[in-house]
């Protein structure tokens, strides 16, 4: 750890965080490319891209699409498996000293259980339950993320699984995020992530066409900022247990309007395809900034905003 930065350090819902800076579920793979330029020792945690319980291909490509300000992605959770994942990803990942968050999501609730119980004694700092993506198909034509009662039936579910620190990741394609949170909140979930990608579109006007495989999919990068803010700031408001926030965060003065709003921790996603660096110098920013202002401890601005 560089000198000074205990000042960072803050505690997640039972998981010890040396910094408030993570890298975001989707955006790293299994770190094995992105650890050759980023020391990832420095990060706060990891939580890897979403594990299902049977290998998935994914959708078709193109699920890429650069958009102003944004990017559209339909992946369509490709991913080895858990079982593919326990042999050749978890041990690589399971090297770096910093906690290690599992995104796990299933077709239906059975499957988000035993993906829970899977992981159980497998050394992980805790789960992500991933029931907000907006790239796959679902039998009830939703997402989980997009209906209370589904929210805490699942989270319920999963918490009398695993004794593990349980992340629940929500959707901000709702119209109300603050009464989804709750649901969460009260089926024992211990932190939520803020938030999965917008549903999104984007169109090849010279091939009358739609420019993802998909034709919808996901935005997220600095697009979505503002709209991300305005949602940590409301359930930070509603919820008691803790939030980390992601949206567009590409510099360390994004990740302070997060904390300022109500987060305890931030996650960094679209910004890590720009630059792999970026994560570093957000850290580093946050450091400055207490060591210039003569802030001890990052948890002090934590919902800081000035009445
Ligand atoms: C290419 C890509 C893949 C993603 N895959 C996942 C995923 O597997 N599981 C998940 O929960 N979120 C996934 N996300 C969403 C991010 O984790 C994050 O919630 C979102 O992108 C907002 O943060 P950002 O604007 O910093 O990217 C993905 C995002 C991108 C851009």
């Amino acid at each position: 750890m560089a000198k000074g930065e205990g000042c960072l350090s803050t505690r997640l819902g039972g998981i010890e965080l040396k910094n408030p800076v993570l890298l975001a579920s989707g955006t790293f793979a299994y770190a094995e490319e992105i650890s050759q330029w980023v020391d990832l020792n420095r990060v706060g945690g990891l939580i890897t891209k979403t594990i299902t319980l049977k290998p998935r291909a994914g959708n078709p490509p193109p699920r890429l699409a650069e958009t102003p300000c944004g990017l559209l992605n339909a992946i369509g959770l490709e991913n080895p498996g858990i079982e593919g994942f326990l042999k050749s990803k978890l041990p690589f990942l399971l090297r770096f000293k910093v906690p290690i968050i599992v995104s796990i999501a299933g077709e239906d609730k059975q499957e988000y259980v035993e993906l829970a119980r899977k992981l159980q004694r497998e050394g992980v700092a805790g789960l992500e339950l991933n029931i907000s993506c907006p790239n796959i198909a679902r039998k009830e034509g939703r997402m989980i993320s997009q209906d209370e009662k589904a929210t805490y039936s699942l989270t319920r579910a999963v918490r009398r699984e695993t004794s593990l620190p349980l992340v629940v990741k929500l959707s901000p394609n709702v119209g109300d995020i603050s009464a989804i949170a709750k649901s969460a909140e009260e089926a024992g979930a211990d932190i939520l992530s803020l938030v999965n990608t917008f549903l999104g579109m984007a169109i090849d006007i010279d091939r009358r066409k739609p420019k993802l495989g998909n034709v919808i999919g996901g935005l997220s990068g600095p697009a979505i900022k503002p709209l991300v803010l305005r949602a940590v700031y409301e359930v930070a408001q509603e919820v008691k247990i803790p939030i980390i926030g992601m949206g567009g965060i590409m510099r360390w003065q994004d990740a302070l309007e997060f904390i300022l709003a109500g987060a305890s921790a931030v996650a960094v996603g679209t910004a890590n395809l720009i630059n792999p660096l970026y994560v570093v110098e957000i850290i580093e920013g946050l450091k400055g900034y207490l060591q210039k202002e003569g802030i001890g401890n990052i948890e002090e601005l934590r919902a800081g905003l000035e009445e």
